[in-house]
Parts: structure tokens; C-alpha cells; sequence
């Protein structure tokens, strides 16, 4: 049994029922049945979380990238709460309910350019995929039939349906799960730090350019659907991108007529300190942008994506062909997950949270960085209220994984000891607080870790993994 069984029954009871029953995302198949240390989450309260062995916790990652407001939002839930007593449900598919309205048009008046339709999904994913099947859509019916190919980047994540999982880049997701691999091709992602190159960020930033202009050329610009990239890369690694890169992407992939998708899953509604990064950040207008999470400020399932009136006056009205838009979802705009997000959107503008993101990010970067001086620490990036520390050893290629796995979760385990929950990535420690964080949970976080990476070492000291 783990070394936590004394202390926890309750966390062993619900293990135990979960190890026979659940399937969890991401599931370790080899595992299956038998993990005994899974972290059971019982409450939340403001930025922390508490787990059954008794951890009062910073959620780090604030869920997934999702609780801007953190927890126990009474405002939230008494909005909800009102919303399932006045009209629980109503469907997208033929009727319309009035928070759905509200709401887009709300999206609509903090999107870019001309973004003004929005369309409402269930999450990330279908998100994705709904935007992806949009572009198909568009080329179909203007008879671009040969325009299918999608270019994204390694390390991105796009989501877990057939086709957003298929544009991801995460090479160790690519497992035995069937994907498309056709018209689909994988940049370099943005990031010095894995790429090997040791350039200034100019010439890396050049050298990312060329890689997109020549696979244009290669694929042909008359065969190529759309250009999709998250502002930051999240999930693969929180990579920021060297200046102008994305602004530069977006100018190439325009002037051929390629849509331009920026998945905005994360960087929207605050993270990066504004409602949504792709123009306000990094001076880009994408044709479409897809949103999720932060939403509803992580309470209830909602997503969604904003596209350019251009794009839909190609495929609308008298040029429509006749076609409808068969896509969609039970849950699109339902009523109480609209309900959540107008009540955090009320909230954010209530307690001015961006102008905090803007004060504490800042911040919360600088702190971070104080930690490179441990030797374990290979490099420590991000902006805004999203970081990464990764942490990196030397060994032979072939061990490296899995000792890459162990570390992430040895330090993450050590943090929940000090008061924080990370979300370990193989060897990389994610954080993305609650907006709400303070300048002073900041410094726990970054005790904590402290903390936390400098016991693993010493561990790795005495096992002879790491040497000085
Ligand atoms: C950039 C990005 N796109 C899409 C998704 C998928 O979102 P969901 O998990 O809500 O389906 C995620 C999830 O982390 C994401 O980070």
C-alpha cells in the first residue's frame, strides 16, 4: 500500500473503487489497477485545493489551465443555480436560448478584426475540430477541394478528438491510438531550448520562417487548408515563441490564402492578461480562434470558436451552395454553462483581473526564474500567468524517459508536502495559477518548489543518477 494509507482512508477507499472501475485521460495503461498514490481532491477555496491526506494546496495549475477565479465562487453558483430554475436545458439545434445570445455577443465585441460569429462547442476539443471541419467546409463548397493539408508544430496540443488529436505535436502522445497522418505536416516548435540550435532569437526566428515558407512550397500554397498554432505552446512545454514569430507566420500563411486558426484554448479569457492574446499580445488576426476552458472560469464544460464574417459571407447566403452546417453538439450553448461564463466574465470586469495578471505575471515570472541556479534546472520560461520549469539530467538517450517521467513526479510529489500542486509533464513542472493569485502565494509557490527541486536532487545525488 502507498506510504500515505495510514493517514488517508478516505483517499484509499475512493482509490480503491477507482482503481477497479475508472479510466482516467491519459491513463497508464501498464498501471492500470493498481495506483495506490493518486492525489484524491476533496474541497477548494480561493487558489488552493485540498487533498484527503489532509494538504492544503496552491492549485499551480489552477485545474487545467481553467479556474481563472479559483474556487468557491458563490456568485457563480448562485447564477447557475438560477439558470437550471428558470431553463435547465435548451438545444443549439433548433431553438435559441437568451445566454447563449448574450454571450456571443459579448465574445464577439473582444474579438479581432472582424471575428464577430461565434460558434459554441463542449470544450478544447471539439473546439478544434469544429474549426478545422469549418475550413473543410469552406474549401468544399468554393470548390478548393484540393486545399486539405493542415501545417501545426511539434510540441502543440490541439485536443483528444480524431482530428484535433491528429494536428498535435506531442510526439510521446502518439502512441498506439490511430490518427490521421496524411496532409498534415509538423514544424519545429518555436523553442531554442529543444531545438539544439544555439542562435540569437533573430536568426532562430528566421530559421523557423524558412522551415514554414519552403514546407509551403513543398506542399504547394494552393493544397493547404490552414496554419493552426496556440499564441503559447501549453501544454507541450509553455514555449514561447522568440518575437514577431507569430506575426511573421500570420503574414506568410495570409498572403497565400491559407486560413490562419489560432487556438486560444488557454491564453484566452485572462491568462496572458487580456481577454484574447492573438491581436492584443501578438498583433496577429487569425481567421478563426477557438476558445474553451477559462470561459467559464473552469465551472462548467463550455467552448467554442470565433470566425471572420469574411470567411462565412463566402459560405453563406446565396453562397452556400444549398449546404447547411451539419456540425454540432448537445451541449452547444447550453444555457447554465453560458450562465457560468457571463457571471466570470461579470466577475473579471468586477474585480479588475487583468489589471492584476498585468501586475503579478510580471512577477510571477521574475520569482521563477530565481530558481535556475539550481543545478537540476534546465530552464525556466513563460509569460504571463503560465510557466514552465523543466527540469533536465544527463544520461544515455534510452534511459532518459523514464527518468524524465520520475522527475517531474518526484518534485511534484515533494511540492504537495509544501503547500503546491504542480502538474508534472515528464520532466517539466507546469504552473498557471488562478488569476486571482497574489504577489505573496507567489513566493510560497516559488519556496515550495525550491524546496521541493532541491530534495530530488539530493535523491538523485544518493541513487548515483546525478552526478556533479
Ligand atoms: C491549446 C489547447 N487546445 C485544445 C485543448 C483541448 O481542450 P479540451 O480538453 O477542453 O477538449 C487543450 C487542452 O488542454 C489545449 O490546451
Amino acid at each position: 500500500m502507498s506510504d500515505k494509507s495510514p493517514q488517508d482512508p478516505v483517499g484509499d477507499k475512493y482509490r480503491d473503487s477507482y482503481n477497479r472501475h475508472m479510466l482516467h485521460p491519459w491513463g497508464n495503461l501498464p498501471e492500470l489497477g493498481k495506483d495506490e498514490d493518486i492525489t484524491l481532491i476533496t474541497g477548494g477555496e480561493g487558489a488552493y485545493i485540498y487533498d484527503s491526506a489532509g494538504h492544503k494546496m496552491i492549485d499551480g495549475p489552477a485545474g487545467m489551465w481553467c479556474m481563472q477565479l479559483g474556487y468557491g465562487r458563490k456568485e457563480i453558483a448562485d447564477a447557475v443555480s438560477a439558470q437550471i430554475m428558470e431553463l435547465g436545458y435548451s438545444t443549439s439545434f433548433f431553438v435559441l436560448n437568451q445566454r447563449e445570445v448574450e454571450l456571443a455577443e459579448r465574445i464577439a465585441s473582444k474579438t479581432p478584426g472582424d471575428l464577430n460569429r461565434i460558434y459554441f462547442t463542449t470544450g478544447g476539443s471539439t473546439a478544434v475540430d469544429s474549426a478545422l471541419r469549418l475550413c473543410q467546409l469552406r474549401n468544399n463548397i468554393k470548390g478548393d477541394t484540393q486545399r486539405k493539408h493542415i501545417i501545426s508544430r511539434n510540441r502543440a496540443y490541439h485536443g483528444s478528438t480524431f482530428l484535433a488529436a491528429s494536428v498535435t505535436g506531442k510526439e510521446r502522445d502518439k502512441t498506439a491510438m490511430d490518427i490521421r497522418k496524411e496532409d498534415i505536416s509538423f514544424l519545429t516548435a518555436p523553442s531554442q531550448f529543444h531545438s539544439g540550435h544555439n542562435m540569437d532569437d533573430d536568426t532562430f526566428c528566421d530559421f523557423l520562417i524558412q522551415e514554414l515558407e519552403d514546407k509551403i512550397a513543398e506542399v504547394g500554397p494552393e493544397n493547404i487548408m490552414c496554419f493552426i498554432a496556440e499564441p503559447v505552446l501549453g501544454s507541450g512545454g509553455v514555449i514561447v515563441a522568440p518575437p514577431n514569430y507569430l506575426k511573421r507566420c500570420w503574414e506568410i500563411v495570409k498572403s497565400h490564402g491559407i486560413f490562419y486558426i489560432s487556438d486560444e484554448v488557454v491564453t484566452a479569457f485572462g491568462r496572458l492578461g487580456h481577454w484574447f492574446a492573438s491581436e492584443e499580445v501578438f498583433g496577429i488576426v487569425p481567421d478563426i480562434i477557438t476558445f474553451a476552458k477559462g470561459v467559464t472560469a473552469g465551472y462548467l464544460p463550455l467552448g467554442g470558436y470565433a470566425v471572420s464574417d469574411a470567411l462565412m459571407q463566402e459560405i453563406s447566403g446565396e453562397n452556400a451552395g444549398g449546404n447547411i452546417y451539419s456540425n454540432g453538439y448537445t451541449w452547444s450553448g447550453n444555457p447554465a454553462c453560458c450562465a457560468a461564463a457571463l457571471t466570470s466574465w461579470d466577475s473579471i470586469e468586477r474585480e479588475a483581473i487583468f489589471e492584476h495578471v498585468h501586475e503579478v505575471g510580471p512577477y510571477f515570472q521574475e520569482q521563477l526564474r530565481t530558481l535556475t541556479d539550481i543545478p537540476l534546472v534546465g530552464e525556466v520560461r513563460g509569460m504571463g500567468l503560465m510557466a514552465a520549469v523543466e527540469m533536465t539530467i544527463d544520461a544515455p538517450e534510452e534511459e532518459l524517459l523514464d527518468l524524465d517521467y520520475d522527475i517531474g513526479a518526484r518534485v511534484d510529489e515533494y511540492c504537495h508536502q509544501f503547500g503546491l500542486l504542480v502538474r508534472p509533464f515528464i520532466n517539466i513542472c507546469i504552473m498557471s495559477p488562478p488569476l486571482i493569485i497574489t504577489k505573496a502565494q507567489v513566493d510560497d509557490m516559488v519556496q515550495a518548489m525550491r524546496k521541493a527541486i532541491e530534495l530530488t536532487l539530493e535523491d538523485l545525488r544518493q541513487e548515483g543518477i546525478w552526478r556533479d
